[in-house]
């Protein structure tokens, strides 16, 4: 290839498609979005908006994540794969793994979790799932891409251990799991540098955790395309012309080496050929195939559901024929079932949950009313919820569909406030006044406060259901699916109970990650703030019982690892399926950690009084945490507590192991600005300064015991290096400085720096 035609090739041909170079053969792929459907335009220019060809809309990330199963994730994966091969596109562009900072994330419905073992596990899943078909996935939008304020510009202002421990490991999972073919770069700037031109955090992604597929631009995120190149940004998309040129004259200058846009391109090459290789000509979106994704979605969204509350049971409906069942809300029949921007699908159906229930129990025995208007023309609020009132009052049990309007969650801007419209809670409320059998059921990408929830029996989370979604509810209402899901985010009280309350959006520039490492139930936990329902909380129609927990050893070296059981029984009279989650607790620490962090979890399908035992292996990075000082992961010896229940709140089984870490991971990092006391607490450090202690007291009139009361306290907590002034002479600035060396150098012995753990 020219240089030209690298230069050229380094940036996508049109919007969404790579620059072919017909001289040599080499073929033009087709990126299209994600994450929950495809969005094949009809034209490759131009963003599409308008637009799409027919496909199936999955349910978002934030009900999928729901689930908590992976299996199912990677069954939609393959499905939207299969769809990619019947539509010609070669690259989904999807998962997104950015971590939930705040509920008010205008994208929050698109991304998995606040919890990166989570989000990082779902990621992994989606990807194998669309790659096991041939096709590649994009893992988006690498890093620190959490609101929508000044997406383009703002400066996520993040220390290092957040990030790693957060909302890079959010990515790493997936990347060390699932490999994925494309990682798609964020907008923003991290630490004031833009993502695309961030050498550390590319190099991070290709050298330190092997990926081996291409770093691509989010659409429009190259600023300096020579900078971006250098650091590591394989393909800019879409392309510029501008851009072309100025890698030329770099690399005609000596700016850019000619070595360095070589690699970028192969890289990317190899990508395009590998997937004109796979690509399946003959793969058809046939009325089978339709039908088959149609069902594989409903699936999907009834296990994504989270039964909040069922009080009496209200839930599953008692359908006798002779019940009347009044369906209150115009989400009922116009539903709320994906957000708005770039993943936003063209349905190739949609399914309502007033069809769906009509088709179960007949038109007889239901009765409707919209209770709130969706536009001006509907009426206003006041009248539609007193004919909703009446209806519920007239029939045995009331369904209200409520949740958030669709311009409150899109692409582009945040929301600014957790409640849902206050004709949507006014008539949950006075629904349930009229009808003490009333049931609300929510359609909402992200979490929402709820001052009214005393007021309904019920809560069922739908989330954004996907087209589907309709009969899925239905399923659930009625008891064909047993509700299983579990919340992937904390629900707050209120919006100042949240973590990042008072450092979000930021400003236009910069948004500062004050809250640090405590995202999520990490920040509730740790402040002690009661929420809405806890991250993990889902109830079932039937009852499970999590007993006799085990660990198999009560010590055990980090690299060896500890393997827990736990027996699981379903105590009801229902089938169904439960998600059993184990959780880390450090009690003591020298670095500041969380009071508890999810380690791994499971779901169990289990028959009435049918029991399992379920094994959860714990590793090396179980134990990490990121060492801002020495720069890489650390596991510290100790006692470790394992919690294991069914959400992040009920954790009732509790078992501590003793674990030993990295002789080189212990305690802090020692210099002359470290204490006497961090010091003789290094076994190492104790070495080298003991002598020079015991010489001092000797000098000072007492032995090591004989000293005056309190001596320990009085120089414990003095820096080393003021012993150059007090010692009288006796320790000069240079013996420190020795001894700063002689411990380091014990400290960073090649033999004594572990190997990064990996991601299991
Ligand atoms: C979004 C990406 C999307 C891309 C292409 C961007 O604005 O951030 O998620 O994949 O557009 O539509």
């Amino acid at each position: 290839m020219t240089l030209e035609e690298k230069a050229a090739y380094a940036s996508g041909q049109a919007f969404w498609t790579t620059e072919p170079v017909e001289r040599l053969d080499i073929p033009s792929i087709w990126l299209a979005d994600g994450p929950h459907g495809l969005r094949r335009t009809n034209s490759p220019e131009g963003m599409g908006m308008g637009g799409s060809r027919p496909a199936t809309c999955f349910p978002t990330a934030a009900g999928l994540a729901a689930s908590w199963n992976t299996d199912l994730v990677e069954r939609v994966g393959a499905a939207l794969g299969r769809e990619a091969q019947a539509q010609d596109v070669q690259v989904v562009l999807g998962p997104g793994a950015n971590i939930k900072r705040s509920p008010l994330g205008g994208r929050n419905f698109e991304y998995f979790s606040e919890d990166p073992l989570l989000s990082g596990r779902m990621a992994a899943a989606h990807i194998r799932g669309v790659q096991s078909e041939g096709v590649g996935a994009s893992l988006k939008h690498y890093v620190a891409n959490n609101q929508e304020y000044h997406r383009m510009s703002t400066s996520a202002e993040v220390d290092e251990r957040t990030l790693r421990e957060i909302y890079l490991r959010s990515f790493r999972i997936p990347v060390q799991r699932a490999d994925p073919w494309t990682v798609m770069v964020a907008y923003n700037r991290v630490n004031g540098t833009f993502a695309t031109e961030h050498d550390s955090l590319l190099h991070v992604l290709d050298e330190e955790w092997g990926h081996s597929g291409i770093a691509i631009s989010d659409w429009g995120a190259v600023q300096d395309r020579v900078a971006a190149t250098r650091a590591g940004l394989d393909l800019e998309m879409p392309g510029k012309d501008a851009h072309d040129q100025q890698l030329v004259e770099a690399v005609q200058s000596g700016a850019l080496s000619a070595s360095t846009l070589d690699r970028r391109v192969r890289e990317t090459l190899e990508m395009v050929l590998r997937a004109d290789r796979l690509h399946r000509p003959d793969v058809e979106f046939s009325d089978a195939m339709r039908e088959r994704h149609h069902d594989l979605a409903r699936e999907a969204a009834a296990e994504s559901f989270v039964l909040l509350k069922n009080e009496d049971d209200l839930l599953p409906l008692d359908a006798s024929a002779d019940r009347q069942v009044a369906i209150i809300g115009a989400f009922a029949k116009t539903p709320r079932y994906q957000g708005a921007g770039s993943s936003r699908v063209n349905p190739t159906q949609v399914s309502t949950v007033y069809d769906a229930l009509a088709e179960t129990l007949g038109s007889e025995q239901i009765t409707y009313a919209p209770g709130y208007p969706l536009n001006e023309e509907d009426g206003d609020a006041d009248s539609l919820r007193a004919d909703a009132v009446e209806t519920a009052r007239a029939a045995d049990v009331a369904l209200v569909f409520a949740g958030l309007p669709p311009a409150s969650e899109t692409e582009g801007s945040d929301r600014t406030t957790l409640q849902m419209p206050d004709s949507h809670t006014r008539l949950i409320e006075a629904v349930a006044e009229a009808q003490p059998s009333t049931g609300a059921v929510l359609s909402n990408g992200s979490a929402v406060a709820m001052p009214w929830r005393s007021a309904p029996k019920s809560i069922l989370e739908t989330w954004l259901a996907g087209q589907a979604g309709g009969r899925a509810k239905a399923d659930v209402l009625l008891g064909r699916t047993n509700p299983s899901g579990k919340l992937s985010s904390t629900f707050p009280k209120q919006l100042s109970d949240t973590p990042a309350y008072l450092n979000f959006p930021g400003g236009d520039r910069e948004v500062r990650y004050g809250e640090r490492f405590f995202v999520g139930y990490r920040y509730y936990d740790e402040k002690n703030i009661e929420p809405l329902y806890p991250f993990g909380h889902g109830l079932s129609y039937t009852t499970f019982e999590v007993s006799d927990l085990s660990l198999d050893a009560d010590s055990a070296h980090s690299s060896e690892g500890v393997t827990a059981r736990v027996q699981v029984t379903n105590t009801g009279d229902r089938r169904g399926q439960e998600v059993v989650q184990l959780y880390l607790h450090d009690p003591e620490s020298w670095l500041r950690r969380p009071p508890q962090a999810l380690r791994d979890f499971q779901k169990v399908a289990l028959a009435p009084g049918e029991a399992q035992t379920v094994q959860f292996a714990l590793q090396e990075m179980d134990f990490a945490a990121w060492d801002p000082r020495r720069d890489r992961w650390t596991v510290e010896s100790g006692a470790y507590e394992v919690r294991v229940g069914t959400s992040s709140r009920d954790l009732p089984l509790r078992e501590t192991v003793t674990i030993e870490g990295p002789s080189a991971d212990q305690g802090p990092v020692l210099d002359q600005h470290s204490t006497i006391s961090q010091w003789l607490q290094d076994p190492e450090g104790r070495q080298v300064i003991r002598p020079l202690l015991q010489k001092m007291q000797a000098a000072m009139g007492g032995g090591e015991e004989g000293g005056q009361p309190g001596m320990q306290e009085i120089f414990g907590t003095l820096p080393l290096s003021t012993l150059a002034s007090f010692s009288g002479g006796m320790i000069t600035e240079a013996m420190i400085e020795q001894m700063v060396q002689r411990v380091r150098s014990a400290h960073e012995a090649p033999e004594a720096t572990p190997e990064d753990p990996q991601e299991k």
